[in-house]
């Protein structure tokens, strides 16, 4: 097994969906329009890995000049426990400490059972004294 990793084109969106249905619980803004955003800008930030055309698995990396984040990371489910989680970790890492982030936050699905372990294992510890709080809105044209 040859995995490769690459940014996300605006082509891969739908292959991203369908492995988000299958590999990763929850999101509430999983929609193409949605994706199609995100890749207007810092699209090397949003990683993909892949098994020849199989999607094997996906990291959203942002940077806004102060704190760096990563979202929906997604393994596919036939392709777990093989090193691509961390590797998509990795490889972001590197690309979000180059643009001059000194710390990074990871968001943890607390339903995922794999979770804490994997965030653990790579050196993420929880952020006592802060909660993510979080609120939904409409966009503004
Ligand atoms: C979490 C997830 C991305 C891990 O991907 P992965 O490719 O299997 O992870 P890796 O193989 O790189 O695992 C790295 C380490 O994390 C830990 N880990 C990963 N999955 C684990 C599990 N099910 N149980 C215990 N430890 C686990 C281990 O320490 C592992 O190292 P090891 O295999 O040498 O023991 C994958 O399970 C997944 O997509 N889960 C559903 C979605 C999700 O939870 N996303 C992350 C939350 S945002």
């Amino acid at each position: 097994m040859a995995i490769s990793y690459r940014a996300c084109r605006p082509g891969d969106v739908e292959r991203v969906l369908e492995l988000w249905k299958i590999g990763a619980p929850g999101g509430s803004t999983n929609t193409r329009a949605a994706l199609e955003t995100r890749l207007i800008r810092d699209r090397e930030l949003f990683l993909l890995a892949w098994d020849a055309d199989l999607l094997a698995g996906s990291l959203i990396g942002a940077w806004d000049g102060w704190r760096a984040n990563m979202y929906r990371l997604a393994v596919h489910p036939e392709y777990r426990r093989r090193g691509i989680g961390s590797e998509l970790v990795r490889r972001v890492e590197e690309r979000l400490r180059k643009l001059g982030s000194t710390r990074i936050y990871a968001l943890a699905l607390l339903d995922s059972p794999q979770a804490g372990r994997f965030w653990a294992a790579l050196g993420y510890a929880p952020n006592s004294g802060i909660e993510a709080l979080a609120k939904n809105v409409e966009p503004i044209d």
